[in-house]
């Protein structure tokens, strides 16, 4: 075929069938030798690799800055399956307490449950100085954080990990790779939950690994055990996704900016989290580490809980719903969502009140969400 699709088709077939049974020994030989060698492989099942798959992971390999990447039914999958394909009974995980409420249930109530013990520390207490006191096997970070959004030193935290022989794997969903690409500051394993932004318009579920082959191995062999494999269709849509991803990311950031602005001056709100304001506590970090600020603003209205669900209720351009990353804005409240259930005190610790609001910004002209903030905020 002289003109071939421009666009990687969906190859929806759990199976791919072969003229010579010797040809699909090979086949199965070279699907895992890949890892080593890094030549394409056929495909042969689904469950291990399919061709409309393939193309979305090396297309997010590729704005990682990665080797390869791996692609999931979910982040939560990603995430489940990148841990379970290193941790041993015994290991020990050093994790950011501020982390995605499923990771850290997944931390809290399953790991333990073979032996492996986890222990979180606050974005302050994250420090190279922990990580080589406490010799954990896998640093386990994400920055910015959820969801006030405070930056990490992410060079100096891959560069105490590997002092210790650790692994040291970031959630890179809230900056996408756009803004950051955590294997150049020193990351073994980047995972995403392609739900977000890279599929950008609150309709699939998907999620990433990217690193070195080397790495991927063995969180290829478990994917292919526990089964969480991103599904041909879903890849397609992840993909065309990508393809404005930067497009919206870079939009978005700056409205995000003109929102966190606003916020800043209106009386009725006591504080704003945003990096890009020099009033964040890392904001020179950000500003090192990050091309642009995110797409994340939150903020503390002067309110009681009762009164933070009142004023969510009054905006009619930002969507009641859990998600971020999109082309929708989304508006939450932590302790009523993502934070439901955490304890009071460590929701207090992190800043975490019933005043607190999250703001996922979307394409929306900013004007627009702005208008919509103002008349929620000084409704009488
Ligand atoms: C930072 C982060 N990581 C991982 C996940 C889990 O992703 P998924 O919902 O695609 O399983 C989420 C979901 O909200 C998230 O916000």
């Amino acid at each position: 075929m002289a003109g071939r699709p421009l666009h990687p088709p969906v190859w929806w077939s759990a199976t791919f069938e072969f003229d010579r049974s010797e040809e699909l020994v090979e086949a199965a030989r070279a699907a895992t030798r890949r890892f080593e060698t890094g030549t394409p492989a056929e495909p042969i099942y689904t469950r291990w690799d399919n061709p409309t798959v393939r193309a979305v992971e090396e297309a997010v390999a590729a704005l990682e800055n990665g080797e390869d990447a791996l692609a999931f039914a979910s982040g939560m999958a990603a995430i489940s399956t990148t841990l379970l394909a290193f941790l041993r009974q015994g290991d020990h995980v050093l994790a950011l307490s501020t982390l995605y409420g499923g990771t850290v249930e997944l931390l809290t109530d399953v790991l333990p449950r073979w032996g492996i013990r986890v222990t979180f520390a606050d974005p302050d207490e994250l420090t190279p100085d922990l990580i080589r006191e406490t010799r954990p096997q896998v640093v386990y970070v994400e920055s910015p954080t959820n969801p006030t959004l405070r930056v990490l030193p992410l060079r100096r935290i891959a560069e105490a990990a590997h002092q210790v022989g650790a692994l040291a794997v970031i959630d890179n969903t809230f900056a996408t790779p756009v803004l950051q690409q955590p294997l150049m500051f020193g990351f073994d394993l980047v995972v995403h939950s392609a739900t977000k932004a890279l599929g950008g318009h609150h309709d699939v579920m998907g999620g990433f690994v990217v690193g070195l082959r080397h790495w991927l191995r063995p969180i290829w062999d478990m994917r292919k055990l526990l089964g969480g494999v991103m599904d041909p269709m879903v890849a397609f849509m992840v993909h065309r996704g990508l393809k404005t991803l930067a497009l919206r990311v870079f939009h978005q950031c700056e409205t995000a900016l003109q929102v966190a602005r606003f916020l800043a001056d209106h009386p009725r709100v006591r504080q704003v989290f945003y990096p890009g304001l020099p009033s964040h506590p890392d904001h020179t970090v950000a500003r090192a580490q990050m091309r642009a600020f995110g797409t994340m603003v939150s903020f503390a209205y002067d309110g009681d809980m009762a009164a933070t669900q009142a004023l969510i209720d009054r905006l009619s351009v930002f969507h009641r719903a859990a998600s971020l990353g999109g082309v929708d804005s989304l508006v939450t409240q932590p302790v009523t969502t993502s934070h439901l259930h955490v304890d009071d005190t460590i929701r207090q610790r992190l800043g975490i009140g019933p005043n607190l609001v999250r703001l996922s910004i979307g394409i929306e002209p900013a004007e627009t969400l702005i208008a919509d903030l103002r008349q929620a905020l000084e409704a009488p």
